[in-house]
């Protein structure tokens, strides 16, 4: 097997010389902001060891990779019941899409889609003021992550409230189907703020391992998730964590995988490791496209599609 940390240092070198970068989103403003030459990956392989290259200790928005953590979150709160409110189907559609909301009497396709993440954040409220709700969240970041120092971008949220008239159709659909407990605004308020998580891929690979590792975090040694769950948590980033480019990514890059429009990428390996890469620019379907790229070279020198023997 070829050396990791090679192999990392080559792909950081080669996607240097890339012209084509993809756009960064400015539907977020704030997120228009970000330098598009930014680069960064890392590896936390399951025996603890996390193996960078590029700017990977520097925060970047997670954006949609946070549904991953809420999801998790929301599982062990109210368990199978929710998938009474939300499909495991993959959309193809884009990650704003109202269409399909209206055909399906108010149940979002799968819980990564905006429609589905944001009644995920709804059950999370449930019990809760909404910054106890956010903090609960952010928390059980942290403690995944084995970092305190993980925050949410004040900034980005306010900059999402602000602008997010699609987010707050979808949600008011919602609450028209009777699929949102509380009102538009209060659930909202939590999605804007765990979709502004900052975190380094360093800490985002850190994060992810639990999936990588049966549900267990490699630092504390606890069960996060049963080992089933993660398994099914793995299964729906494969199938939907990439929206309409899902088919793609696991045809080219073949693991789960779960992107965000600040550009990153968190993948599964399950049994080896967890990843996560940075690269502001996005494809046409919203997904970094430099990231994507990074990913498949890194799992074919690394042989670690999960399609291949
Ligand atoms: O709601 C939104 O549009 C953003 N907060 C998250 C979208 C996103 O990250 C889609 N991912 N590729």
């Amino acid at each position: 097997m070829p050396g990791l940390q090679d192999v990392l240092d080559e792909i950081v070198a080669e996607m240097a010389t890339r012209q084509g970068r993809g756009e960064v989103a400015t539907y977020i403003p704030q997120l228009g902001k970000i330098d598009p030459a930014k680069f960064g990956i890392a590896v936390a392989l399951n025996d603890g060891e996390v193996m960078t290259s590029g700017d990977a200790e520097e925060p970047f928005s997670i954006q949609s990779i946070s549904k991953v953590f809420t999801l998790a979150l929301a599982l062990g709160r109210v368990g199978d019941v929710l998938w009474q409110r939300v499909g495991r189907e993959p959309s193809g559609t884009p990650f704003n899409s109202i269409v399909q909301l209206e055909i399906e009497h108010g149940i979002p396709r799968n819980p990564f889609i905006n429609a589905g993440a944001i009644v995920v954040s709804d059950i999370l409220l449930a019990g809760h003021q909404p910054r106890e709700a956010i903090g609960e969240i952010l928390s059980f970041v942290r403690s995944v992550a084995d970092d305190d120092s993980i925050v949410i971008d004040r900034d980005v949220a306010a900059s999402e409230r602000a602008t997010g008239y699609r987010n707050v159709a979808l949600a008011s659909y919602l609450k028209g189907f009777g699929n949102l407990n509380h009102e538009p605004d209060l659930t909202l308020g939590v999605y804007f703020h765990h979709c502004a998580i900052a975190m380094s891929c360093r800490q985002l690979a850190s994060a992810g391992r639990f999936l990588a590792n049966s549900g267990r975090s490699e630092s504390s040694g606890h069960t996060v998730v049963s080992s089933e769950r993660a398994r099914r948590i793995n299964a729906l980033m494969l199938t939907c964590g990439h929206y309409d480019g899902s088919g793609e990514f696991a045809f080219r890059v073949g693991i789960p995988g779960k992107s965000g429009v600040g550009g990153g990428i968190m993948a599964v390996v399950p049994g080896v490791a967890s990843i996560a890469v940075w690269s502001p620019g996005l494809n046409k379907n919203g997904n970094s496209m430099l990231g994507s790229l990074a990913l498949e070279q890194l799992t074919r020198r690394m042989n670690w599609s999960i399609f291949s023997s």
